[in-house]
């Protein structure tokens, strides 16, 4: 373990002693007076607080990435680099990203406007200056139309040299309750030394409850050191995915490998929250709209458990048992989730939210189809979020549609079955029929696009 926990903030070395390691980034920024890191929402939801954090990528490389400050407690920090908008700017110049908002007038009251910057200056260090650069952070006076020009400005010039020297491995550290052990075995040993301690990878959604002070855990065991839990494997007949890698890294180094996987990447969330967020934080939470779950069900996922006991393997089938209630037990840790890659079968992912982006699904559907020769279907599933207390696949509508051919008759049928297959709620985001009704419309547009 370190002696003094210290982390680098604008190139400076700072100590963290004596600080509250559940407290928020954000919160310790402007309580030091720091106050160019603003704070809109406190829940991952505006992105005013972005700032950069410097990581390695699995080739060695050390990339700054944009993530939330008013979800990453100080306790993930101890060893870690971060940069702030206060760093950008060198002397009397404007760093080339300020320089574009200030050319492109992307600023009004400029509220927002840090946030944006750290996040297109991350965009511009990564190679990344998308609509998903931005997608992440809210400005309610420019109409964006200013900061898409400036954007566009940077894209045409060159990078800056940021110089960061490759970061060395992290070292286990521990403050005041809050663990971050480097393996497996050090993450169960502290796990039995302490019960009562939450495990947590990407903090976004323990970072919510953190930040509003309605955290359950007093103490944490953090994942985002352990190597073991960071590893993905390609194999030609499978796909094994690491628990605690950030869904921004699945993005780019799974692309293509399994479309279903991908179109539900694209509508989780925005940038920050998935360049922290973890597939095992979306199973840990086992919530009923988590999203990434529909897509474990219809592929056929297994996932891989670790406790005291040892190793065991369940089929996400089995895995998720009522509200927020699943087969792992509290003293395990997911470790991985498998994948078999099946290219045969016809897959997709649907999600519905009131927003495009960003937002939270009302449904979220994912379709996995596989015919023989003569067009009949020998593999059926289709799973879905948000219309049960917990990630459901329509198993008998599955099970209709073996053995059928799926002309338009199958299709109508099975469309028909879907709306009663359900018990959903209505709450404030959608009616329970509306929500069935979902079910049916979004298969229909499964066979009308994936199958056409
Ligand atoms: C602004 C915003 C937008 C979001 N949008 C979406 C969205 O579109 N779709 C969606 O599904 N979710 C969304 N979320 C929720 C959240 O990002 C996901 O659930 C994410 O996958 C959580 O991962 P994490 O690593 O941050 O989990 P954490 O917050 O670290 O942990 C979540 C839970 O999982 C447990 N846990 C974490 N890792 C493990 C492990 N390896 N083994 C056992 N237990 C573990 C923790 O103890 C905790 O109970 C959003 C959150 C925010 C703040
Ligand atoms: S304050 Fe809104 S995302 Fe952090
Ligand atoms: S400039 Fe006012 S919120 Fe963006």
């Amino acid at each position: 373990m370190t002696e003094t926990p210290c982390f680098k903030l604008n190139h400076r070395e700072l100590p963290l002693a004596g600080c509250d390691p559940r407290q928020s980034l954000l919160r310790w920024l402007n309580a030091r007076g720091l106050s160019g890191t603003k704070e809109g929402c406190g829940d991952g939801d505006c992105g005013a607080c972005t700032v950069a954090l410097l990581e390695t990528d699995p080739d060695g490389r050390p990339r700054w990435r944009a993530v939330n400050s008013c979800l990453l407690p100080l306790g993930f920090l101890p060893g870690r680099e971060l940069l702030t908008v206060e760093a950008l700017a060198g002397g009397e110049r404007l760093h080339p990203v300020q320089q574009a908002m200030v050319d492109c007038a992307g600023s009004q009251c400029g509220y927002c406007t840090p946030g944006f910057v750290m996040s297109l200056f991350a965009g511009q260090q990564n190679g990344e200056l998308d609509d998903a650069c931005i997608e992440g952070n809210l400005c309610r006076c420019t109409g964006y139309r200013p900061i898409r020009a400036a954007m566009a400005q940077l894209r045409a010039q060159p990078v800056p040299e940021a110089s960061v020297a490759a970061a060395a491995p992290l070292p286990s550290t521990a403050l005041d309750g809050f663990f971050s052990p480097v393996s497996v075995a050090e993450a169960l040993a502290l796990k039995a030394a302490h019960p009562q301690a939450a495990w947590i990878a990407g903090a976004t959604d323990l970072g919510v409850d953190l930040s509003r002070q309605r955290a359950r855990a007093e103490r944490f065991i953090a994942l985002d050191r352990i190597a073991e839990l960071q590893m993905l494997t390609v194999s030609d007949c499978e796909v094994r995915i690491g628990a605690g890698i950030p869904l921004s890294r699945l993005e780019r180094e799974l692309h293509g490998v399994f479309p279903a996987l991908d179109q539900m990447l694209h509508w989780f969330a925005a940038r920050q929250v998935r360049n922290r967020a973890t597939l095992g934080g979306n199973l840990g939470s086992a919530s009923p709209i988590g999203d990434l779950l529909p897509v474990l069900l219809a592929l056929d996922a297994s996932i891989e458990l670790a406790g005291p006991g040892g190793a065991r393997e369940i089929p996400a089938q089995d895995f998720f048992l009522d509200y927020r209630r699943t087969a792992r037990a509290e003293d395990e840790l997911i470790l991985a989730v498998r994948l078999r890659r099946r290219p045969h079968l016809r897959t997709a992912s649907h999600k519905l939210a009131k927003r495009p982006s960003d937002d939270i699904s009302i449904v979220a559907a994912s379709f996995a189809l596989g015919f023989d020769a003569a067009g009949r279907i020998t593999h059926a599933r289709l799973a879905f979020g948000g219309v049960a207390a917990i990630p459901r696949r329509a198993v008998a509508v599955e099970e209709f549609l073996l053995g059928r051919a799926l002309d338009a008759d199958t299709v109508a049928e099975a469309a028909s079955r879907l709306r009663g297959e359900f018990e959903p709620l209505s709450d404030h985001r959608a009616g329970a029929d509306y929500r069935r009704a979902l079910c049916a419309s979004l298969f229909e547009k499964f066979v009308a696009e994936a199958l056409a």
